[in-house]
């Protein structure tokens, strides 16, 4: 069997490291706010070429944290819009509700699968055209929320140049796109999975903007500016040095790990040719967290691939405006972000697979007849 996803084998080459700095950090007794989380964000910054950055629980809290300090610092208040792609992973969309904003979903690109500008710009400079006109029609949009979805980078040339033609904030929601180097406020997941994935939840922010670092880190830490004096209502929300010890071991190694998604990604775009298959359309800043196969017959696909040994995943079978939580924008339609979700599979490409699994994957995908 060809797994989707092995962790187990993604993270044998660090094994003994892992488990030496594990027992260091067992052996320190120091086990929160300690030199591992201090020297992993630091080395996570530089990565990024970010000026700071503040390490947390999970992605979750990245994105929440980042929109909280914005209502904090005035630069958001509820009830205002924050512009999300209508196709990701439910989280990004969950923290701008949580925080009491508005998230506005408009549609990908139908080729990078990415939020468009286009669909951004159409919203912004003539809302009632937009699908999204019913939730935007009475909010003030001061923020746009770009997915770097399935690990590709988002047109943030563009999408910067019109949040500043519009004076929006930009938040990147960058937990499935470790290694892009997108310049800006990004938050990190480093769930398992993720192309830098811990053995447990573990997020973080990374930015430019110092008072939105420190705001960030109070509010991380009970709203406390030092211990015992709060400046907000803030909440729990850290890595811990065990976490940050992984992280920083598989850090040293991303890049190569991301090289090996490419190249395999490269291959099976170069050697698939079956035509009842749509493949992702090559960018040169993508690293392939997923890698993503469009077909009318998914189901079949599925089944088959399985049949042949072969792993897969769907993300995401429903779209966030297709949830029961989301039930508020039943009534609205995003064809492409729709067909998306009716035809997505994700077939397994990471760095644990070898030269052969990757033949095989190639054979089976152009051997497939509907
Ligand atoms: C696009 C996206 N945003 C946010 C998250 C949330 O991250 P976490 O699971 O660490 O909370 C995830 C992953 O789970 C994700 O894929």
């Amino acid at each position: 069997m060809i797994p989707y996803l092995d962790l187990h084998t993604i993270n044998a080459p660090y094994e003994a490291d892992i488990k030496q700095a594990l027992l260091d950090v067992v052996d320190s007794g120091w086990y929160l706010f300690g030199q591992q989380v201090s020297a992993f964000e630091q080395e996570w910054a530089d990565y990024n070429g970010a000026r700071h950055c503040v390490a947390c629980a999970n992605g979750l809290d990245a994105l929440r944290l980042v929109l909280r300090a914005w209502i904090e610092m005035g630069y958001l208040k509820r009830g205002d819009g924050v512009i999300v792609p209508a196709n990701t992973y439910i989280a990004s969309i969950l923290a701008v509700s949580d925080n009491g904003l508005v998230p506005i979903p408009v549609e990908p690109d139908p080729d990078s699968y990415l939020i468009d500008p286009r669909t951004i710009a159409q919203l912004l400079e003539d809302p009632k055209s937009s699908p999204a006109y019913p939730v935007a029609k009475d909010v003030t949009i001061r923020a746009i929320l770009p997915v770097h979805l399935y690990g590709q980078r988002c047109e943030m040339e563009v999408i910067d140049e019109l949040a500043a033609r519009y004076h929006l904030l930009v938040l990147q929601d960058s937990a499935q796109s470790h290694g892009i180097k997108a310049k800006g406020t990004c938050a990190w997941s480093f769930y398992p999975g993720k192309n830098l994935g811990a053995l447990g939840d573990a997020g973080a922010v990374t930015t430019d903007d110092e008072e939105l670092a420190t705001v960030i880190r109070q509010l991380a830490f009970y709203g406390s500016e030092r211990k015992y004096v709060h400046h907000f209502k803030g909440v729990n929300s850290r890595m811990d040095e065990l976490q940050a010890a992984v992280l920083r071991i598989k850090l040293r190694d991303l890049d190569r790990a991301n090289a090996r998604r490419v190249a395999i990604a490269g291959r099976i775009a170069q050697e698939v040719s079956n035509p009842s298959l749509v493949l992702p359309k090559a960018k040169a800043n993508h690293v392939y967290h997923i890698y993503p196969v469009l077909t009318a017959h998914r189901d079949a696909l599925q089944r088959y691939l399985l049949d042949q040994g072969i792993q897969t995943q769907i993300h995401y079978p429903l779209a966030p405006h297709q949830q029961k939580a989301y039930n508020e924008w039943q009534a609205l339609h995003f064809p492409i972000t729709e067909k998306i979700a009716a035809q997505e599979l994700s077939i397994p490409c990471n760095q644990s697979m070898t030269d052969d699994d990757v033949s095989k994957v190639i054979a089976a995908l152009n051997a497939w007849i509907i």
